[in-house]
């Protein structure tokens, strides 16, 4: 099983809308976990699965085994373990290795080809237990100069965490969103990007499309839309490299 974490701590900079679409395409090759750590729960909406206040994702932490969280959704392929909606992760801050321990007690990595995991726009425990179980993060940013400082400085919060947990990342990738070729603005912080980070480290960039938006209103992850759209290429797009490069 490849685990994708999904991250960023700049609010809207399109984690969620990444993390549905992406877990959506890999569920047409493989069976998916999505799990959904952000209390927001807007993960779990874009894939038609309704909150619970008794069980979700981080009833992990309150002595729930991760499969009990398990809900089918509206693929095939795709489970969700959807947001527990008004969990405090400040009363549970220093909490580590608790999913790791889940996977692995409940060989999580048996059932499933892929995991994604969407988390909230913070640092915290969340991120941390995510971070000890990735093979891969993932930082969408806006191409903004606000979007590109924050992508340094979750990079190195990472790698902080990496030498913390004592386990190296292998794969960062970068992803902008919301990028339009005709602003002279997102050309400009693609090439900061490039020349900061590595060209390799960038994925192409998802254009805006307004269907992005629409389909949580709808649960319908463009990926799945027979109605070809722009981020509909540009989601799949994105998924190739990363199989590439995981
Ligand atoms: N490529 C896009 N084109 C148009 N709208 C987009 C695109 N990507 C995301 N959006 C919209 O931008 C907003 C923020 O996206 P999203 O919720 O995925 O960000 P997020 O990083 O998960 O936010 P949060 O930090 O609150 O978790 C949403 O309204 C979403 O529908
Ligand atoms: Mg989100």
């Amino acid at each position: 099983m490849k685990t994708i974490v999904i991250s960023n701590r700049k609010g809207g900079s399109a984690k969620t809308t990444t993390a549905v679409n992406l877990a959506s395409e890999l569920a047409k090759k493989g069976s998916v976990l999505l799990i959904d750590f952000d209390t927001q729960g807007h993960a779990s909406m874009g894939v038609g699965c309704q909150l619970s206040e008794e069980c979700g994702a981080h009833s992990i932490f309150l002595g729930k085994t991760l499969s009990e969280t398990f809900k089918p959704t509206i693929h095939d392929g795709l489970t969700v373990s959807s947001a527990l909606e008004f969990f405090d992760v400040y009363e549970y801050a220093d909490l580590r290795g608790v999913l790791k321990s889940r996977f692995k007690h409940e060989k999580i990595a048996e059932f499933f080809d892929y995991c994604i995991i969407d988390t909230p726009p913070t640092f915290d425990a969340l991120l941390k237990n995510s971070l000890e179980v990735c093979d891969a993060v993932v930082i969408p940013f806006q191409p903004h100069h606000l979007g590109v400082v924050a992508v340094g400085q979750m990079m190195r919060a990472i790698y902080q965490s990496a030498t913390q947990i004592g386990r190296d990342i292998a794969e960062i990738g970068i992803l902008p969103v919301m990028y339009n070729p005709h602003i002279n603005e997102h050309k400009l912080m693609l090439e900061k990007v490039k020349k900061s980070f590595g060209e390799n480290k960038l994925f192409s960039p998802i254009g805006v499309d307004i269907k992005l938006a629409k389909m949580f209103e709808s649960a319908s992850p463009v990926v799945l839309n027979p109605k070809r759209s722009k981020g509909l290429r540009d989601y799949q797009k994105f998924t190739s490299e990363l199989l590439e490069r995981i």
